[in-house]
């Protein structure tokens, strides 16, 4: 089919200006806020200060998040829970037979290095090909004695059913804990996603819907939490408790890292964050556009060749992005690079963690992988970010649609 259509595809491609797969979000507020910040002369750019006060402010009034503490990013947000993991333990934390997280296989690196760094095994469970989340009855059927924490990714904005897995996990005694990088805004039964379970993480980096080039947040639900959470983020120390005054000098009290967001990055994102409803109803109407035009392919050339997302009953999704499923790989391929010859980039995303050099070390699936591989293989994301116009969404459906 691709070849066919070479020619005129090439001729075509150098017609039209190229469309990246993605581009941060670039407001002219955030510009602005940040030539300001620099000329009113800060005392300090480091971390903590008011402008990520100011951040902290915003992610609980625009979008009642609890206790958010800004981080240098998701990663960081995501250790950060591994350590306040570690220490809510205690000795009951055996490094001869380490407690074990469940996760999914089909995510970025960061939900599983974040646990695996801080001594915890993994056991990774299969996805629902609806969502790409954790299959939530295969969360139930892995859990063992050894199992002390469940991490859940809500892929692109969508979940599995949240109300379950924390019910579930409360029966259990099993800490929740959300990497929820993709998920700002996103809702699970009219309840922000993120405030689900103990702890959430959020990212800021620059492909996602609010951006301060690289940033993150951990979002701690369960307050007995925040005291390690803090300490986590001020590199094992009691600094917090040392700037409120509440302690005369600051040690060193448990393990940590350096999480802080530099006031820079703060004041670039903080724009982002009073004005999310703006960004939200952008990406929406592009999500949508894709959505009504391939959905019309989908039907002429059936689900098995081409399928789009579905977004189940109990979420109101954020946009974060858009993929099609293709019959496997090979298709995927072609698909993938004709796009290139239109001047288009999309992209695959994970490759199964179970499966990667380190996965194979520091953890196991549990049950059997009926999903995780074979949908990964078929997922190509196409392009979605703020600066893309319908006009653009409409191209690449036009040269999707030509292609078949
Ligand atoms: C599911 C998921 N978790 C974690 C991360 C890491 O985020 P960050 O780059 O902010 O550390 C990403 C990044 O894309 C992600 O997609």
């Amino acid at each position: 089919m691709a070849d066919d259509m070479t020619k005129t595809s090439l001729a075509l491609a150098h017609s039209q200006s190229p469309i990246p797969f993605t581009m941060p979000v670039t407001l002219p507020e955030s510009v602005a806020a940040v030539h300001s910040f620099l000329s009113s002369n800060p005392r300090a750019f480091s971390g903590n200060g008011v402008q990520t006060k100011a951040c902290q402010a915003a992610l609980s009034s625009v979008f009642g998040y609890n206790n958010p503490l800004l981080t240098s990013s998701c990663t960081s947000a995501l250790e950060m829970a591994a350590l306040a993991l570690k220490a809510h333990l205690g000795d009951a934390f055996d490094v001869a037979n380490p407690p074990v997280v469940i996760c999914p296989s089909f995510t970025f690196v960061s939900t599983t290095n974040s646990f695996a760094k801080y001594g915890f095994k993994l056991r990774y469970v299969d996805i629902n090909p609806d969502t790409m989340n954790n299959d939530e009855s295969a969360i139930e059927a892995a859990v063992t004695s050894e199992v002390v924490a469940v991490v859940v990714v809500h892929y692109g904005g969508v979940s599995c059913d949240m109300a379950r897995v924390e019910a579930f996990c409360k029966l259990k005694k099993l800490i929740l804990i959300s990497d929820a990088a993709q998920a700002i805004g996103a809702l699970c039964h009219g309840k922000p996603l993120a405030n689900y379970g103990d702890m959430a993480c959020l990212s800021f980096h620059d492909t996602k819907n609010c951006t301060a080039g690289e940033g993150g947040a951990l979002l701690v639900n369960n307050e007995s939490f925040l005291p390690d959470a803090k300490i986590a983020r001020e590199k094992g120390t009691n600094r917090e408790q040392f700037l409120q005054g509440q302690v005369d000098k600051y040690t060193w009290v448990g393990l940590g890292g350096h999480y802080l967001m530099s006031e820079i990055n703060a004041t670039y994102l903080l724009p982002q964050l009073v004005g999310y409803a703006a960004l939200h109803e952008h990406r929406l109407a592009l999500w949508q556009r894709y959505q009504d035009r391939l959905k019309a392919l989908e039907a002429r050339v059936g689900s098995d060749v081409f399928r789009c997302p579905s977004i189940p009953a109990y979420n109101q999704q954020n946009a974060h992005l858009y993929y099609v499923k293709l019959s496997d790989n090979t298709a995927r391929v072609a698909l993938r690079d004709y796009l290139r010859t239109q001047g288009i980039e999309s992209s695959f995303h994970y490759t199964p963690l179970h499966l990667n050099p380190y996965g194979v070390k520091t953890g196991a699936f549990a049950g059997d992988d009926c999903h995780t591989v074979t949908e990964a293989e078929r997922l190509l994301r196409l392009p979605l970010y703020h600066a893309l116009q319908v006009v653009d969404v409409d191209r690449v459906c036009a040269a999707i649609e030509a292609y078949y």
